[in-house]
């Protein structure tokens, strides 16, 4: 199997998108939509943003790799009764089946940054979206302290084996020049492409963090698979212990709630 599909399959993403679900709503009233476009939610998840996006009358096709997420998905549309948003199982690399400038707006929150090979990725999402309309990607930003993912990720790569020869680093999608040159190697002339820092928060109003490191350690891909390295090593306990130091400093709840903020790039290509 695509180690990729292993990676967001093998937990439950569900349990930390309900983390997301307040932020997943302001990314989209941020987007300033005014005419409901057609849009792709890559990497979508189970619909934290597709969902507030068909919500306001967009017809959205949400793609992910994961095919439990696109099941989940498919619940969540078919409970809030949104005919007009589907979700599929592809691969950012490659949208087969996907045709030519489809898309008025392809988005991508912390979703096609994962995917295999960047360049392929770039190419894919300006392929599919329409010349006039825009790609906005949601990414997290490497050694960023003020991220609590960017340092979540950072912790648990610690712990886990070297990835692969050829492995890229999802994180390279935070840093300008690399997002310049994938965008420009897809045909977008350099002006045309965008950076700005935003927040992100995690949010749970009967959720600590330390419940929120818990379901991490459960359910999400890679701090499971830095746990399992981990109790190999003998080093389970340093690892849980440095995500509760984490955790528990980033809050910004003054009482037992979570709510920690995470900085990520905002890139926004017009096409
Ligand atoms: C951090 S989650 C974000 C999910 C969603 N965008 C959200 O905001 O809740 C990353 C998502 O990207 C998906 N993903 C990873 N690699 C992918 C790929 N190559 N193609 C499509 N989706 C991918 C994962 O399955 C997962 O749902």
């Amino acid at each position: 199997m695509n180690p990729n599909k292993a990676l967001w399959e093998k937990g439950d993403f569900t349990q930390i998108a309900a983390f997301m679900r307040q932020s997943g709503e302001a990314v989209v009233k941020s987007l300033e939509i005014t005419t409901p476009p057609r849009v792709l939610d890559l990497g979508c998840g189970d619909g934290t943003t597709a969902v507030p996006l068909a919500l306001l009358g967009a017809e959205v096709v949400g793609i992910d790799i994961a095919n439990n997420l696109v099941d989940a998905g498919n619940k969540r549309a078919a409970e809030a009764g949104l005919n007009q948003l589907t979700f599929q199982e592809g691969d950012a690399c490659n949208l087969q089946g996907v045709s030519d400038h489809s898309f008025d707006l392809t988005l991508s929150v912390f979703g096609a940054m994962f995917a295999s090979n960047p360049f392929d990725v770039a190419k894919e999402m300006v392929r599919v979206t329409k010349p006039g309309g825009r790609i906005v990607m949601g990414n997290w930003i490497p050694n960023d302290t003020t991220s609590f993912v960017s340092q979540l990720l950072k912790i648990s790569s610690a712990f886990t084996p070297p990835p692969p020869e050829g492995f890229v680093s999802p994180m390279t999608w935070g840093v300008d020049a690399h997002i310049i040159e994938r965008f420009c190697q897809a045909g977008v002339p350099k002006e045309k492409i965008s950076m700005v820092k935003d927040t992100y928060s995690f949010i749970s109003p009967d959720k600590s963090p330390t419940d929120f490191v818990e379901l991490l350690r459960r359910f999400y891909g890679p701090t499971m698979n830095a746990f399992e390295a981990a109790e190999k090593s003998g080093t389970a306990e340093e690892l849980l212990n440095q995500l509760l130091d984490l955790a528990k400093a980033q809050n910004k709840s003054a009482d037992s709630s979570t709510s920690i903020p995470a900085t990520f790039l905002r890139v926004t290509v017009s096409l």
